[in-house]
């Protein structure tokens, strides 16, 4: 069984090269190293004892999509993740983001499309609900208009797949993940740190390891508890591994439709402050932050609802907030020593 992992250096593609080869998969890895390195592929060795096949190539090119293709006939199986996915960068250039996560993901499916049977799950994110009505947030709320050419490119993404999977041998499944942190135990892989974070964990623990002079918590007048936003951060191992049960129910024909979609969360919200609070358990050091005024596009609450992750998919997660937050810690101080 040979599985392309598009995006397989990334965060979250690297942690899933790990588990798909803890269960004997063979992996085929492209990236085209905008966003990562090939050492990722040293760290996937170190923890796994095998190095997955890797060609550097960019999506957007489609010919080399189709050589790619023609080389590698026997994938069964491909995981989805290429794409860019800052949330700010993409409203200043859109077309970046449509080109690179639209256009790569058509020329992909344009090969699936001419196997018998192919199987295709999708990295989306729970970003296509924005800011959801009703708590927590399960897999038929309501997708609204989204607050990103970021999240666009999802919802394009899935309504995209959902087209090609109705007049074609293409069996997806859609998976729409809350917040990823953390890193692999080992401390092999984690998430690398390209620039100032834009998002939570990492700009805490490189302010924890003095990286970052302290960190800004966007805004405490939220209507939650302690007055700054919700969210469900989610191990990325746990997350990793949703990837190869997801893998192993079409592999197994055991979709029920042509298309499935489930959230991946850990079904607990939790606040800055105590995601904060965390960070300070964990490493046993005050952290450095100050309120400032709410950033643009942040919703309020979002959590998951994760009885049909648990149900109908077979997945949860096994770890807890202060265990991801331990890992991201344990990462941060392996790659600045
Ligand atoms: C979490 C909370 C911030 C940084 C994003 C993408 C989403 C998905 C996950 C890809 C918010 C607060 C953050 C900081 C802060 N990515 N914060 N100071 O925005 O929930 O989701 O990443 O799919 O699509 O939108 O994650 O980590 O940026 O923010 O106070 O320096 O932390 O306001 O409340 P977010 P985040």
């Amino acid at each position: 069984m040979k599985i392309l992992v598009t995006g397989g250096l990334g965060f979250i593609g690297s942690h899933t090269v790990v588990e798909l080869q803890n269960e004997g998969f063979e992996v085929v890895v492209i990236d085209n190293l905008s966003n990562s390195s090939e050492d990722v592929l040293k760290g996937i060795e170190a923890i796994t004892g095998k190095k997955p096949l890797f060609e550097k190539l960019d999506l957007r090119e489609k010919a080399a999509v189709q050589d790619f293709f023609k080389k590698h006939a026997d994938v069964n199986g491909v995981i989805h993740f290429a794409a860019s996915k800052a949330v700010g960068e993409s409203v200043g250039n859109p077309l970046l983001y449509y080109e690179n996560n639209i256009n790569a993901l058509v020329y992909i499916l344009q090969e699936l499309e001419k196997k018998e049977n192919a199987n295709f799950i999708f990295s989306s994110s729970c970003t296509v609900y924005g800011q959801a009505k009703t708590m927590p947030i399960n897999e038929g709320s309501e997708v609204q208009p989204a607050m990103s050419p970021y999240g666009n490119t999802k919802q394009i993404g899935e309504e995209i797949i959902t087209d090609v999977a109705k007049v074609s041998g293409i069996n997806a499944i859609l998976l729409r993940y809350f917040n990823p942190i953390g890193a692999h135990p080992s401390a092999e892989i984690g998430e690398l740190p390209l620039g100032i974070p834009q998002n939570l964990v990492p700009f805490i623990t490189q302010t924890g390891i003095g990286l970052r002079k302290e960190l800004l918590v966007y805004g405490n007048d939220y209507p939650t508890p302690d007055g700054t936003c919700i969210r469900d951060y989610i191990h990325v191992v746990d997350l990793a591994k949703a990837h190869v049960v997801a893998l192993q129910r079409l592999l197994n024909k055991k979709n029920q439709d042509k298309v499935e979609t489930f959230n991946l969360g850990t079904g607990v919200g939790s606040s800055v402050l105590e995601v904060i609070n965390a960070f300070e358990k964990v490493s046993g050091q005050k952290l450095a932050y100050r309120i400032v005024d709410r950033r643009e596009g942040d919703v309020t609450l979002a959590y998951a609802d994760t009885t049909k992750a648990n149900d109908v998919l077979g997945w949860k997660t096994q770890s807890t907030l202060e265990q991801a937050m331990e890992s991201a810690w344990k990462w941060e101080q392996k790659i600045r020593s």
